[in-house]
C-alpha cells in the first residue's frame, strides 16, 4: 500500500520522509524514521567533516534501512561531501545554490541517489537536467528556509509537469495523511515533513521549542530574513517568537540597527563542541543549548496549526500513513 516509484528508487515501504532540518534531524530521528518504513534525513549543514561522519555512525547502529543526508550547498564543503560519499548512505539532499551539475555529478558517481530540494519549476529544471534523480517541490508555507514564493498546491503540479516522469516530492505545509494523500493526487511520489517531526520524542530540539510548536497557530509564523548572523538574506519562516516581536516592535528596522545586536544568548554544545551564540543566529535551539532558547529562531512551517502532540517518531509514520490509506480508499476512491 502505499507504494511509489519513489519508494521502489530508495527501496523504502512509504512515501513519508522526513525533512532535512539543521540541528533537528540528527542521527537518532533520521534512524527512527527509516526504521518505521520513511526515508530518514540527517541534517548535516554546518557540522564539520567528523562530527558528519561520526552522525552518520551514529544512525548506522539504530538502523540498516536506507537513509538520506542533507546539506545546504553554499557551506558544503568538498572534503566533506567526499566523506560523506564513502559512508553507508543511500541519497543525499541538497538545497539552496547554482552549482547542480559539479555537486550532482559528484552523488551520482559514488553510486548514490542525488536529490535537490527546489522552489520554482526553472530550478527544478536545472537539476533534472543536471541528472538529479528525485526533485523535492518546496512550497512557500514550509518552516525553515524557504526558497521560492509559490504555495505547495500550485507548486507541485506545475514542477510534475516541468519535469516529466522524474520522481517528485513535496514539502510545505504537510503535517498528516490527508497532507500526504493531497501531494500524491498533485503529482508527487513522497511527502516530506519537517515541522510534524520536530515535534517527536527523537527531535534534537530544545524542550520549549517542541512546546512552542503544539500550541503554534500558521497565522503565527512569519517569513523574514531576520535571523541573518551565519546565512544572511536568507528568507525564512519562523514562530513570532519574543525576539521577534522586539524587533517588529522596534519598527522592524534593518540589520545592523536591529534591538540587542551583537548581544551574547547562549552556548550551543553539540559533538562535544561549544558555540556561543549572538541574537539572530541562525541556528535553532538543540536539547543542549545553555541560554534563553526564545532569543533563537523556532523555525515553523503553517503547518504548525496541525501539530498538536509531541510523539514518538515511529507512530507519526504510522498515522501518516494509516491516514492517507483511508483518506484514498474512504474519500477519494468512492468519488471516482
Ligand atoms: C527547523 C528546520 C530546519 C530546517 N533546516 C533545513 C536544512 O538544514 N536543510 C534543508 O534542506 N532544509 C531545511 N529545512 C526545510 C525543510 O527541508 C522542509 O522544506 C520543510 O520543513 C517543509 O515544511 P514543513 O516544515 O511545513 O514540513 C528546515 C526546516 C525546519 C522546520
Amino acid at each position: 500500500m502505499l507504494k511509489t516509484k519513489f519508494c521502489e528508487l530508495l527501496g523504502i515501504e512509504l512515501p513519508i520522509v522526513l525533512a532535512g532540518m539543521g540541528g533537528v534531524s540528527m542521527a537518532e530521528l533520521a534512524a527512527a524514521v527509516s526504521e518505521a518504513g520513511g526515508l530518514g534525513t540527517i541534517a548535516l549543514a554546518g557540522l564539520p567533516t567528523e562530527a558528519a561522519h561520526d552522525e552518520i555512525a551514529a544512525a548506522r547502529k539504530l538502523t540498516k534501512k536506507p537513509l538520506c543526508v542533507n546539506f545546504l550547498a553554499p557551506f558544503l564543503t568538498p572534503q566533506t561531501l567526499d566523506h560523506v560519499l564513502r559512508d553507508d548512505v543511500q541519497a543525499v539532499a541538497l538545497f539552496w545554490g547554482e552549482n547542480f551539475e559539479e555537486l550532482i555529478a559528484r552523488v551520482k558517481r559514488a553510486g548514490k541517489k542525488a536529490i535537490w530540494q527546489c522552489g520554482s519549476p526553472a530550478e527544478a529544471m536545472r537539476a533534472a537536467s543536471a541528472g538529479a534523480d528525485a526533485i523535492i517541490a518546496q512550497g512557500f508555507e514550509a518552516g525553515g528556509h524557504v526558497r521560492g514564493i509559490t504555495t505547495t498546491v500550485a507548486l507541485v503540479p506545475e514542477i510534475r509537469d516541468a519535469i516529466g516522469n522524474l520522481p517528485l516530492l513535496a514539502a510545505g505545509g504537510l503535517a498528516d495523511g490527508r497532507g500526504l494523500a493531497a501531494v500524491l493526487a498533485l503529482g508527487a511520489d513522497a511527502g516530506v515533513f519537517g515541522t510534524r517531526f520536530l515535534a517527536s520524542n527523537e527531535a534534537d530540539a530544545h524542550q520549549a521549542y517542541k512546546q512552542r510548536i503544539v500550541e503554534g497557530r500558521a497565522e503565527e509564523t512569519i517569513h523574514t530574513t531576520l535571523f541573518d548572523v551565519g546565512w544572511p538574506g536568507a528568507p525564512h519562516r519562523v514562530l513570532r517568537t519574543k525576539v521577534v516581536r522586539e524587533w517588529e516592535h522596534a519598527g522592524s528596522p534593518p540589520t545592523g540597527k536591529r534591538p540587542g545586536e551583537g548581544k551574547p544568548v547562549g552556548v550551543m554544545r553539540r559533538h562535544g563542541l561549544e558555540m556561543p551564540l549572538v541574537r539572530y543566529a541562525v541556528v535553532p535551539p538543540n536539547s543542549e543549548f545553555k541560554g534563553d532558547p526564545e532569543e533563537l529562531p523556532f523555525y515553523a512551517g503553517q503547518s504548525v496549526s496541525l501539530v498538536r502532540t509531541i510523539l514518538p517518531a515511529r507512530e507519526i509514520v504510522r498515522m501518516i500513513a494509516d491516514e492517507a490509506c483511508e483518506v484514498i480508499a474512504k474519500r477519494l476512491s468512492p468519488l471516482a
